[in-house]
This record gives structure tokens, sequence and C-alpha cells, in this order.
């Protein structure tokens, strides 16, 4: 977060928060997040693109009502891929109109629920969905403003579980098989539906633009198509180009700023647009990671430490906290790339720092939350240590492994703390049970 710093004693403050007070009162693991850390990047995200409302916050890296609440005070619109999210959206009293829906595999209740809701757009991502959405909006008397999701067929530079543009996936309509073209005349021709854009995501923890330019040219390629094959569509305004933007989990990682992204966007669809005589299109974007990643860390108390003896004579230390995969489970899915430090004092002067890897303490030797990272030699048990950058896909991807309680959410700013989302309890447990 940008409001973390160190007191002369060493221990980490957020937002002027000593982190030994917020363990004390919320218990750990913690997640942390600094308000004002995720306002700024809001803004820089608008800012960059020229009007909030371009700017989609996609709700999948981290959602709660009070979030749903910042996002639409700071003037964005939202990105939804289920009911659930769309609920919490909803309960907020986020603007219907700066709401988009997306999902391959939206449920009837689910789309029912969207298009009762208003939802400025739903992002359709089959032929089943096209006709089942046309009947939904038809039987209730209204026109649903609806973007095709287009497969561009860009190999994007990330982990395969998270690239989504390249052909053999799940999501949207191929470019180049031409589904993506029938889908515009289905679309046209659905008297509930009206086309206001085209969307294409090409994945997520990228740091080279150049597969946005790729995706971007080729969309834009299909607007000139759509465009010779129908004419002038005048309510298809908006070319939305999904999310992705990386952001620096460890210090050597340096990606780039919004505004270069933004920059960059702005130059291709230019550049392409007068080279197939088109208008320019508003450019949309759906940043999760890039707002709510960098300014949460998660706070985890030590619990064991354990050295182990290496083949070859190396020893490598385990530091056990007390959480783990059921509250980041990026380092076990994705090889994700994180570093730890101790925030509840200043090492002893003479201590060396070693080699660890931080686990937690779940039944299962994957559950790594850190694989390499280096601590001082005289950490132990009671010791606060901190991951940085949690903000994204932590939480959200959040399971009850083990019977785990979820972890508390508390946010900081201007010295006070409050919680967001209250730690699971044992009761919580048994709230299913029949
Ligand atoms: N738009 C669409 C259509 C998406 O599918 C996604 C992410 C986003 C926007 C937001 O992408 P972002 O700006 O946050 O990269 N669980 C994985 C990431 C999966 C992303 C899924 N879709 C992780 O922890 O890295």
């Amino acid at each position: 977060p940008r409001n973390a710093a160190r007191t002369a004693a060493g221990v980490v403050e957020l937002a002027g928060v000593d982190v030994r007070e917020l363990a004390e009162q919320y218990g750990t693991p913690l997640f942390v997040m600094d308000e004002q850390d995720f306002r700024a990047r809001c803004r820089e995200h608008a800012e960059a693109f020229g009007d909030p409302t371009l700017v989609h916050y996609a709700s999948k890296a981290f959602l709660s009502v009070q979030i749903a609440k910042w996002v639409a005070e700071e003037g964005l619109s939202i990105d939804v891929c289920s009911g659930g999210e769309l609920a919490i959206a909803l309960r907020a009293n986020f603007p219907a109109e700066r709401i988009a829906l997306h999902g391959n595999n939206k449920s009837v209740p689910e789309l029912i629920a969207a298009v009762e809701a208003g939802v400025g757009g739903i992002v359709v991502d089959s032929y089943h969905e096209i006709a089942r959405l046309d009947q939904i909006a038809r039987e209730r008397g209204v026109v649903q403003p609806v973007l095709i999701r287009v497969t561009v067929g860009v190999e994007a530079h990330t982990h395969e579980f998270i690239a989504t543009a390249h052909e053999d996936q799940k999501f949207g309509f191929s470019l180049s098989s031409g589904d993506a073209a029938e889908a515009v005349r289905r679309v046209l021709k659905a008297s509930g539906l009206k086309l206001v854009g085209l969307h294409s995501h090409i994945g997520s923890q990228i740091f080279d633009a150049s597969g946005f330019e790729v995706a971007a040219r080729r969309v834009i390629g299909l607007l000139a198509d759509v465009r010779r094959e129908h004419g002038e569509i005048d309510s298809l305004t908006t070319v939305d180009l999904g999310g992705g933007l990386g952001i620096a989990y460890t210090p050597d990682d340096d990606p780039p700023p919004p505004a270069e992204l933004a920059r960059q966007l702005h130059n291709i669809v230019q550049k392409e647009c007068e080279h197939n005589g088109l208008g320019m299109p508003r450019i949309a974007v759906e940043p999760g990671r890039a707002i709510v990643g960098p300014g949460t860390v998660t706070v985890y108390e030590v619990g064991t430490i354990k050295d182990v003896e290496l083949d070859g004579g190396a020893r490598r230390r385990y530091v056990s906290v007390d959480g783990g995969m059921s509250d980041n489970i990026r380092t076990a899915l994705y090889d994700a790339v994180y570093d730890c430090k101790l925030v509840s004092r200043a090492a002893e002067p003479e201590a060396r720092a070693v080699l660890c890897r931080v686990v937690g303490k779940h039944c299962e030797a994957g559950d790594i939350v850190v694989r390499d990272c280096w601590l001082p030699d005289d950490l132990a048990p009671g010791d606060l240590v901190a991951i940085a950058a949690t903000g994204a896909y932590c939480y959200s991807m959040a399971s009850g492994y083990n019977r785990l309680p979820r972890p508390a959410l508390a946010a900081v700013t201007d010295g006070e703390a409050r919680l967001l989302l209250r730690r699971e309890t044992e009761d919580d447990l048994f709230r299913l049970e029949v």
C-alpha cells in the first residue's frame, strides 16, 4: 500500500494504524486494505481513460458491499460475473446502468435478475445465451443492451489458467471461425437485444501491452467487418478491452502504469479506425487486480518454525503461519510469487537473513504461501509477518478448506481501522447444516 510505513521500532503502520493493534483487535490471519490506495487507483484509471464510467472495476478480484460503494462513489462502472456479485453491487445501490454482467454460463435466474435490475450491459458469450436473453427481455417488454465477447486468438504471456484469448478455451465467440460475425447477426436480429459493444479480455497479470494491441487491432477489424455488412449501427459505440494489467508482487516487478496502457490502447485503436475509415469508439476496460491488488496486505502470526535438511546438506526453514491456501490459493494454483516481511518489530541487529518458505496450516504439503523469501533468523512464534499485494483474488478465492474460518478484512484510512468483513466463527460452520 502507498500508506505503509515503519516506525523507528520497526513496527509497520498501515495508513497510520499499528499492525500489532490491528492483529490484537481483529485477530489473524487478517486482510488489511488501505482505502485511500484503493480510491487513488480508481481515480488513476478514470483519469487515464478520460471518463470514469469507461472503467469497470472487475469485482471478481474482490467485492464487498462497502467496496461497491467506494467504486460507485469514485464514479466507475462495475463488472460482475455472477448473481452473487450482482446482488452485492445492487445491495450497495450501485447504479444499474453502470453494471455489466459477464459469464460463459449465466443461469436463467441470473439473466432475469440482471435484466430486471436494468443493468447497462450484458456480455453475451454463446448462441444459446443470445436466444435465451432475447426471450427474457422480450417477455419483459425491454430491450437489453449487450456486448459480444470475442476470442481474438492472442497468446497472452501469463499463466495458462489466466490466459483467455487463445482459441481453445471456453470463453467468447471465435473471430477466426466467423462465430463472432454470426453472433453479431443474431444479436442484430433479436428484437429484445441492442448491440452496444464488442468485448475482448486476453488474460490477467500482463506486463507487456503488445497482447492488448493485437486484441485491439482484431476487435477493430471486426468492427469494420460489421460496418461493411450491416452499415452504421448507431448503438454500437464501445470497444471493451477487458482487464489484465499486471501489478508488482515483489520489488523486482515493474508493471506499466494505467496511463501508459491507456495511451497505447488509444493510439492503436485510433490508427486501426483511421485505417478502416471508422469513427473513434469509446474504449472501456475492466481492471480488477490493478485497482484492488496493491493496497492490501495479509497479516499472519507465526506459529511454528522448523529447519529441514535438503539433499546436499543445505537447509530450508519452514515458517508456519495461521492461514494458508484457504486465504491465498494463488501460490499453489499459479506458482504466484510473493514476498514476506516481519512487521511487528525490527529484527535483532545481529540477526542474519535466512532463506525461508512460508507455509500454511492446512493438511496438504502444497499449502505454500511464499515459496522463497528472506526472513531474519531471530523470527519466533508470536511474531507477525505480512504479505503484500494480496487484495486481488485472495479473499475472493478463499475457501473453507479444513474448516478454517475465513479471515476478517479491515479497512484502514487516516489512522483509523474498521471492519468490512468479520471473521467467520465456529457458528458459521454450522449455519448450513440441515
Ligand atoms: N474482465 C474479464 C472478462 C475477466 O475475465 C477478468 C479476470 C477481468 C476483467 C479482470 O482481470 P484483472 O484486471 O483482475 O487481471 N484468479 C486469477 C485471475 C483470474 C482472472 C479472471 N478474469 C489470479 O489470481 O491471478
